[in-house]
C-alpha cells in the first residue's frame, strides 16, 4: 500500500469493477471510495439515468414518448469530474450534479431507465467510459449487462428500512423537508420498478459477491472490497504467469 492509502496496482491489467444494488444500499460511497484507494476512474451511472430525466422534463420531452426519450438520451453529452473531492455531473456542459438529486428526478429517473432506447444508449455510452479498464462502475445492470464480464462484481444490499433511513438523513442534511414515512415508500417503489421492469432489471449476477452493509460501516465496506479486489488480483498473476501463451510483464511493473 502507499503512503495515500492507495492500493498499488499491477500495470499488466487494470480492472473493470461492477457494484450494482438497489438504492441506499451505500453503493456511492462505496464505489467512490474503492476508486479512490485503486486510483481508478468512478463512473456513477444511475446519475446518467437522472440527468436523462432532467433532460427530458426541462425539455417537456413526455414520458410516454419512448422514442424521444431514446433520442434524447443518444443525443446528451454526459460526462463526469472531480473537483475538490467532490464528482460533479455534467450534462450538454451544464452542472447538474445537484439538481439531479431531488425526489422528483428520483422517481422520473427511475420511469425513464424502464425505456429500452433509454438503456441502449447509455450502455453504449457506459461501455465506452470502462472499457479501458482501471474503472468503478456502480449502477443496477452493470454486472449483468453493461460488463457481463467484469474482473469483480460486487452485489451490495441492506435491509429496507436502513436503507430508507440512509436516504432520509441525506435529504435533511441537503435541507429536503420529507417525513420518513415518505421516504420509505419511495424507496419501496423505487425497488419494485427497478427489480420488475422488462428491461434489465435490477437482480444479483450469479457470479457477483454479496455484501450486506446493514451494520457495517462505509469504511468496513470499502476495506472488504479491496481485500477481493487484491485476492482477484493476485489469482489472475498467479494464472497469467502459469500460462505459457500469455507474454511477460515489463520489468518494472507490479503484481497486486
Ligand atoms: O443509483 P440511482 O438512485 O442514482 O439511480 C437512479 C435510477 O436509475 C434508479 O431508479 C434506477 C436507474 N438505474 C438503472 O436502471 N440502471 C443503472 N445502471 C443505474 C441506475
Amino acid at each position: 500500500m502507499s503512503p495515500e492509502g492507495r492500493v498499488e496496482i499491477s500495470q499488466e491489467k487494470r480492472l473493470i469493477i461492477a457494484i450494482d444494488g438497489p438504492s441506499g444500499a451505500g453503493k456511492s460511497t462505496a464505489a467512490k471510495g474503492l476508486a479512490r484507494r485503486l486510483d481508478y476512474v468512478y463512473v456513477d451511472t444511475g446519475a446518467m439515468y437522472r440527468a436523462v430525466a432532467l433532460m427530458a422534463k426541462a425539455r417537456g420531452v413526455p414520458l410516454i414518448d419512448e422514442n424521444a426519450l431514446a433520442r434524447l438520451a443518444s443525443a446528451l453529452h454526459i460526462s463526469f469530474f472531480t473537483k475538490e473531492g467532490k464528482t460533479h455531473v455534467l450534462c450538454d456542459g451544464e452542472d447538474v450534479t445537484e439538481a439531479i438529486r431531488s425526489p422528483e428526478i428520483s422517481l422520473l429517473a427511475s420511469e425513464i431507465s424502464k425505456t429500452k432506447g433509454v438503456r441502449t444508449a447509455l450502455v453504449r455510452m457506459q461501455r465506452r467510459m470502462g472499457k479501458q479498464g482501471g474503472v468503478v462502475l456502480e449502477g443496477r445492470d452493470i454486472g449483468t449487462v453493461v460488463f457481463p464480464h467484469a474482473d469483480v462484481k460486487f452485489y451490495l444490499d441492506a435491509e429496507t428500512g436502513e436503507r430508507a433511513r440512509r436516504r432520509f438523513t441525506e435529504l435533511a442534511e441537503k435541507g429536503v423537508r420529507v417525513d420518513f414515512s415518505e421516504t420509505l415508500r419511495e424507496v419501496i417503489r423505487r425497488d419494485h420498478g427497478d427489480m420488475h421492469r422488462t428491461h434489465s432489471p435490477l437482480k444479483k449476477a450469479a457470479d457477483a459477491i454479496l455484501i450486506d452493509s446493514t451494520h457495517r460501516s462505509a469504511g468496513d465496506v470499502v476495506e472488504e472490497m479491496v481485500r477481493m479486489v487484491v485476492a482477484k488480483g493476485r489469482s489472475d498473476s498467479r494464472s497469467r504467469r502459469a500460462d505459457p501463451s500469455v507474454p511477460k510483464a515489463p520489468r518494472g511493473s507490479k503484481d497486486l
